[in-house]
């Protein structure tokens, strides 16, 4: 049988999740544990690049946990960055592998070192935020991943990990590090219900995002009041809003109302009055399942605690033959 390809992905502990996140990539995390030998990270190191408290973080941190393992990721392949510091060492000789002008020229980087202006947070924009995607490369890196499953928006991130591993594996001599590949879901973008012009991000405010953990009401509430057909569509297309209601309840898995709501639509028999109540009932049955775990998981939050802490040392193993490796090549002494 051919070696068992390795899959990592990391999130930031922001907070909750919300449908973007789960449709977008959670969703995926969870059905490639079947095929590949994944790890799966809470970033917590990534978390400090923007001004952040201190108070909450290590909080957000569990909660994110508490929240993924609730959807099905397993704890065995779980792990929180900052208890795995060898990916922050890495970090270190990666930057001597990777160009300050590339660093500078990232789009994510333009994005948030501008917000951090327009809020007028005294415009102080950490090295850190700078340096995000190197140790994003060392995040994948480290573990020799295939496949790194994420949305869209980290294409360029995941273009920066190739450059790094090429450049590094060519000034070595050896092809040491895998190049990696992003894997995309079917569904790399769900839109924000109230303005289905933009992505659904938590960034834009209470009314861009539907909580994944949100009560079966909000969810209903949220889904009732969505725009649909704003009447500025081209005739033929369908209108994004209408749209992102079908992508939401293809994603839940509801084949057969999907099939039969997309042949209303196209006979011209749809009423979005309907729409919105298949998207809102496959919504509530997919994600009550979620919020019955996380209270069972809230119930006993340390024997979650327990075994991710257990599971990141177990992942560290992994993290520090590389490092060892990688130091060995590039000239550097071990202990
Ligand atoms: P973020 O919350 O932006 O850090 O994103 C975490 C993960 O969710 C990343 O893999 C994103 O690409 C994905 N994601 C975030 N928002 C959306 C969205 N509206 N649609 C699809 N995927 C998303
Ligand atoms: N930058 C990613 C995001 O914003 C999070 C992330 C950090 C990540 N390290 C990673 C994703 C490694 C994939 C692999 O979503």
């Amino acid at each position: 049988m051919a070696e068992m390809k390795t899959v990592l992905s990391g999130i930031q502990p922001t907070g909750q999740l919300h449908l973007g996140n789960y449709f977008g990539a959670i969703q995926n995390w969870v059905k490639l544990q079947e095929q590949y030998r994944c790890y799966y990270s809470v970033v917590d190191y990534h978390a400090m690049t923007m001004p952040y408290d201190v108070k909450k973080l290590r909080t957000n941190t569990w909660d994110m946990i508490f929240s993924l393992v609730a959807t099905g990721v397993k704890t065995e392949n779980l792990f929180i960055q900052s208890l795995v510091p060898e990916h922050t060492e890495l970090n270190w000789i990666f930057n001597c592998f990777c160009s300050y002008g590339q660093l500078t020229r990232m789009t994510q980087f333009k994005d948030k070192s501008g917000q951090v202006k327009d809020g007028g947070k005294d415009e102080f924009i950490s090295v850190g935020l700078l340096d995000y995607p190197v140790l994003q490369t060392a995040d994948i890196l480290i573990y020799r991943a295939d496949y790194v499953p994420v949305g869209k928006d980290q294409e360029q991130h995941l273009e920066l990990a190739r450059d790094i591993a090429l450049r590094f594996n060519t000034q070595v001599g050896k092809e040491y590090f895998v190049l990696p590949e992003p894997l995309y879901t079917d569904t790399p973008k769900i839109r924000s219900t109230a303005d289905p012009s933009r992505k659904m991000s938590k960034s834009a405010g209470e009314k861009h995002y539907i909580n994944l953990y949100a009560d079966e009401a909000t969810i209903r509430r949220q889904i009732k009041s969505a725009v649909t057909d704003s009447g500025d569509t081209p005739d033929g297309k369908m209108a994004d809003g209408v749209q992102n209601l079908f992508e939401i309840i293809k994603a839940c898995g509801w084949d057969k109302e999907y099939r039969q709501l997309t042949e209303d639509y196209y006979s011209g028999h749809l009423k979005y009055v309907d729409l919105k109540q298949v998207t809102a009932d496959a919504l509530v049955s997919l994600t009550s399942q979620f919020i019955a775990r996380r209270q069972e998981i809230n119930a006993d939050k340390k024997a979650i605690k327990d075994q991710i802490k257990q599971s990141s040392s177990d992942i560290r193993t992994v993290a520090q033959k590389t490092l060892r490796e990688v130091k060995e090549l590039v000239g550097l002494l071990n202990v």
